[in-house]
């Protein structure tokens, strides 16, 4: 046995975590992995051979492996298995050793095992990782959260392994405790709700303007060559033109509409109510997700409630193309406004520019318009809401109408676009000085003394109605 000392340890040799390993090998950093299988360990011996790479079942042997302080990445389901693999590892670790956390783990586990292993001497980095399998081989975006000193031990490998968009790397110690898993979070919201509305617009192709699935990918790759440039929209093109191989039709035609979810966006919406923070667009498209899943009620409903006839053709793709990138606008600026309200409540030092910036290359979310976002936050570190940066307010002044009629045509055809009209109704209320809510505090101090605040003067009033 080779007394190698290694740089970077990875526990969980999946695919995902033996793509990161890989790597981390092509950049010159030596690594080991851990994993329970022996398969996935002989799979890794054979994608790596000619690497600095190597692995083990043993815990023991992993551990003497690693050079000090052991940096040691887990790319394991979230969950119950991160505590587990993380007590196999304790006993084998030292003072000033480093873990890393790379799933989609719920920040408050993350706080938690923050604080027991910082008792323990570990350094602990709950981290997120973006851009699935390729991402992980060739370049993810990285989202570091925990003590920006100890980072420093780990810095070099990240930056190497990131994406890279120009001469930034994508990655970024993004603030203090969970704050890596946080973003993460954040991001899959974002992600939520940009495949929803690209959903909306294909439906919108596909049963209200007529278009053939070759068109509709053809028409995603038109709008990936301008403002809507995207990683989604790109793939989305690449969808339509996929034949399936068990029958002679287009893949897209034979799978059905019922959408999975792992956890990320429903924990961003219940999260997004305790800090009282509106992200009605990201709401939309976890109930969506929900909604598609009701596939016996949904048949039963459409024969008790024929749709109408109206003409959906009444939009163009131009109006439409306008109405999915409002939907962006409007999906992004509320992920940055629950990262700035997070960001105080949470005390994670947040950086918006920063985090905009590391978006832009490897993750799933990437997109031209975060260039914008980027410049937005750069421009003005203190902005309190993407809506008032001088760019996005000439192009939203622009778009707006479009979106009112796309939604309004799609809801006469009863095609569903949950996340345009959420979006749109965001935006409505959002730029009314006044809304009907005085109503609803005079109903809550009719029923219940609640008390309401008046207009022309200071104070809490009630009234014997
Ligand atoms: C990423 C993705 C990824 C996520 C999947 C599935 O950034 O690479 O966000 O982390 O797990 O997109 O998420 P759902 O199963 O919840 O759709």
């Amino acid at each position: 046995m080779s007394d190698q000392q290694y740089d970077f340890g990875l526990v969980g040799l999946g695919v995902m975590g033996r793509n990161f390993i890989l790597n981390v090998a092509d950049h010159d950093f030596s690594a080991y992995g851990l994993d329970t299988s022996d398969e996935m360990l002989s799979r890794l011996r054979s994608e790596g051979e000619g690497k600095s790479v190597d692995g083990t079942t043993q815990v023991t042997e992993f551990a003497a492996k690693l050079s000090s302080p052991r940096k040691i990445m887990l790319l394991v389901p979230a969950g119950k298995i991160v505590d587990i693999v993380i007590a196999d590892l304790l006993p084998h670790l030292d003072e000033g050793d480093i873990i890393i956390d790379g799933g989609n783990s719920y920040f408050p586990d993350t706080d938690r095992r923050f604080t027991e292993l910082a008792e323990k001497g570990i350094h602990f980095f709950g981290t997120g990782v973006s851009g699935g399998a390729e991402g992980a081989r060739l370049g993810p975006s990285i989202m570091v959260g925990g003590n920006a000193t100890h980072y420093e031990h780990v810095r070099p490998i990240f930056e190497a392994v990131s994406a890279k968009v120009g001469d930034d790397a994508c990655v970024a110690h993004v603030g203090n405790g969970s704050s890596g898993h946080y973003v993460k979070m954040v991001h899959n919201g974002i992600e939520y709700a940009l495949m929803q509305l690209i959903a909306e617009a294909y439906d919108m192709m596909k049963y209200g303007l007529g278009m053939t699935n070759l068109g509709i990918s053809e028409k995603f790759a038109e709008w990936n060559e301008g403002r809507l440039q995207s990683f989604l929209i790109e793939i989305t093109s690449e969808i339509f033109l996929k034949p399936d191989e068990l029958t002679n039709k287009d893949l897209i035609d034979v799978i059905s509409d019922k959408a999975k979810q792992k956890g990320t966006g429903k924990w961003i919406s219940q999260n997004a109510m305790d800090l009282g923070t509106p992200i009605p667009a990201i709401d939309a498209s976890v109930s969506m997700r929900a909604i598609s899943s009701f596939k016996e009620e949904r048949a039963k409903a459409a024969e008790l409630y024929p749709k109408s006839q109206s003409d959906p053709t009444m939009i163009t793709i131009e109006e439409l193309e306008d109405a999915v990138y409002f939907g962006f606008i409007i999906t992004f600026a509320q992920g940055m406004k629950q990262l700035a309200e997070a960001s105080v409540k949470y005390e994670y030092g947040l950086n918006l520019e920063n985090i905009a910036k590391i978006w832009r290359g490897g993750c799933i979310i990437r997109a031209r318009l975060l260039e914008t976002i980027t410049d937005a936050y750069g421009d003005n570190s203190e902005l309190t809401h993407l809506l008032f940066h001088d760019k996005i307010v000439t192009d939203v002044n622009d778009l707006w109408s479009s979106v009112n009629k796309v939604v309004d045509v799609a809801l006469n055809a009863g095609i569903s676009v949950a996340g345009l009209s959420a979006s749109a109704n965001y935006f409505n209320a959002f730029r009314s000085e006044r809304l009907p809510l005085n109503l609803i505090q005079a109903q809550r101090d009719y029923f219940g003394s609640h008390t309401y605040e008046r207009t022309d003067r200071d104070g809490h009033f009630h009234t014997e109605w």
